[in-house]
């Protein structure tokens, strides 16, 4: 059956179901908000630009849940929590219109737990759409099937997601967090423990997040800033499905908690920016100046915050990475520890590179995704190194040393590697 996206209706009007329901409204489609909260449904209305107000209705769960009939995509973005919302799918399933697509927005419920034993149509239908906060600015829309999702179905998600809401579609599998966070979640939770030798060297937080950001392209927020931008109170839960949920033998498992000192942090509920602080804070003297403080993790005590000390150390990928010095050091460890896990990870979390180098891209605001930097760092430069420290090369790398070829992407980045070995057109990755 083909599907189509005109209308949409949005269940749980918190952060990301407003953003989802705006965005759907600028895209000219009728919107039907609903949530048990008469407060958030209003506070989500008032997030539609005001000249497509007129396209939505909203209505509380228990009222009026029945209008759900009205609308082709019967979209869930309530609570994380499993059973809360298997319930809410069931009565949903009695209301949806035939011919209706429906998903949740969760990042970190397998949809195998969501499906399990609900009706035939539900499972052809159902799909995970996972959206990036703020939805209006993150490209990343990363579409995961579950194993008996019909293809129109998919197909209409990705179309609404590129075409009308203009997202960059990443195609995922139903593995724990996905593509996206699965990598950047490592990122952090790996980096905060392998950044503790350094520190414990006397290498401040401030030089450890001036390396591992602008030099290596990534947001300026390196490492501490970014976990204060998401919060310590969402790592610790991420870190918790994580180790529910990685494969046996993943070597995420190493970093699914907080060392002590990020625990104490987190305890305290030093949770980061939306806290008032976590490894840095910003606030104002009497006098009125600007005062920015980081919270030493030595001493666990705040101090002012320094300048990084980064003279000597090549402000460039390609160099930093092997550079002779701790900041290189710190670079191969943390990030190219990352873009080891990366090429780890095809085809368990995604079919290609493709998908993962866009997903890093458009969710994390890296400016390359992890195989085009291991292109740039050069592929057989880093299989030499892994080689040289006794390590087992991750998958992707064994295929592009088995296969003889140089790198991931060929022909000005018109064809990629594929787990073949062979090259294939980018436009022939499913889109
Ligand atoms: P939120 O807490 O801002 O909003 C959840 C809303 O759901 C609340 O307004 C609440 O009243 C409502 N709700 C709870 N139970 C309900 C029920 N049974 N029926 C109707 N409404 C109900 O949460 P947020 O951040 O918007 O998250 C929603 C989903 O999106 C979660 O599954 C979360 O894991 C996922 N997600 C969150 C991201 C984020 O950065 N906040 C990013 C990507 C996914």
């Amino acid at each position: 059956m083909v599907r189509s996206i005109e209308s949409v209706a949005v269940i749980g009007a918190g952060t990301m179901g407003a953003g989802i329901a705006a965005a759907s409204a600028a895209a000219g489609c009728r919107v039907l908000i609903l949530d048990m909260n008469e407060d958030t449904v209003e506070a989500a209305l008032q997030q539609v630009a005001e000249e497509d107000r007129d396209l939505v209705v909203t209505g509380l769960v228990d009222a009026d849940l029945e209008a759900v009939s009205g609308y082709d995509w019967v979209c869930e973005a309530i609570v994380e929590d499993l059973s809360v919302k298997r319930n809410l799918f069931s009565r949903l399933e009695e209301i949806r219109k035939d011919g209706s697509v429906i998903s949740s927005n969760t990042s970190g419920i397998p949809l195998r737990q969501i499906s399990e034993g609900m009706p035939q149509r539900f499972r052809s239908d159902v799909a995970i759409t996972h959206f990036f906060n703020p939805v209006k600015v993150m490209r990343l829309f990363e579409l995961v099937p579950g194993d008996e999702t019909d293809q129109e179905v998919i197909s209409a998600f990705a179309e609404f997601g590129s075409g009308r809401l203009g997202k960059g579609v990443v195609h995922a599998k139903d593995t724990v967090n996905f593509i996206g966070n699965r990598i950047g979640c490592f990122f952090m939770l790996s980096g905060l423990h392998l950044a503790k030798p350094f520190l414990a060297d006397g290498m401040s937080q401030e030089t450890i997040d001036g390396v591992l950001g602008a030099p290596i392209g990534l947001p300026p927020t390196g490492l501490y800033g970014l976990i204060d931008l998401i919060g310590l109170d969402v790592m610790e839960l991420v870190g918790k499905n994580l180790a529910a949920n990685l494969p046996d033998a993943d070597v995420g498992h190493e970093f699914t908690s907080f060392p002590d000192a990020e625990q104490r942090m987190h305890d305290s509920g030093q949770l980061g920016r939306k806290a008032g602080g976590g490894f840095y804070r910003q606030s104002k003297t009497p006098d009125g100046e600007r005062l920015k403080e980081s919270f030493d993790l030595a001493s666990e005590d705040w101090r002012d915050a320094q300048t990084p000390h980064l003279e000597g150390v090549p402000m460039e990928l390609g160099s930093i990475v092997f550079h002779d010095s701790p900041e290189g050091e710190l670079a191969w460890k943390i990030f190219g520890g990352t873009l080891k896990y990366a090429a780890s990870l095809v085809p368990e979390i995604a079919d290609d590179v493709l998908n993962i180098d866009n997903a890093i891209r458009w969710g994390f605001n890296w400016v390359h995704g992890p195989f085009e930097m291991l292109d740039h760092l050069g592929p057989r430069r880093v299989i030499d190194r892994i080689r040289a420290e006794g390590e087992e090369l991750p998958m992707m790398l064994e295929v592009l040393d088995k296969a003889g070829v140089g790198s991931f992407y060929r022909d000005q980045g018109r064809e990629y590697l594929g787990i073949d070995g062979e090259y294939h057109p980018v436009s022939s990755s499913a889109d």
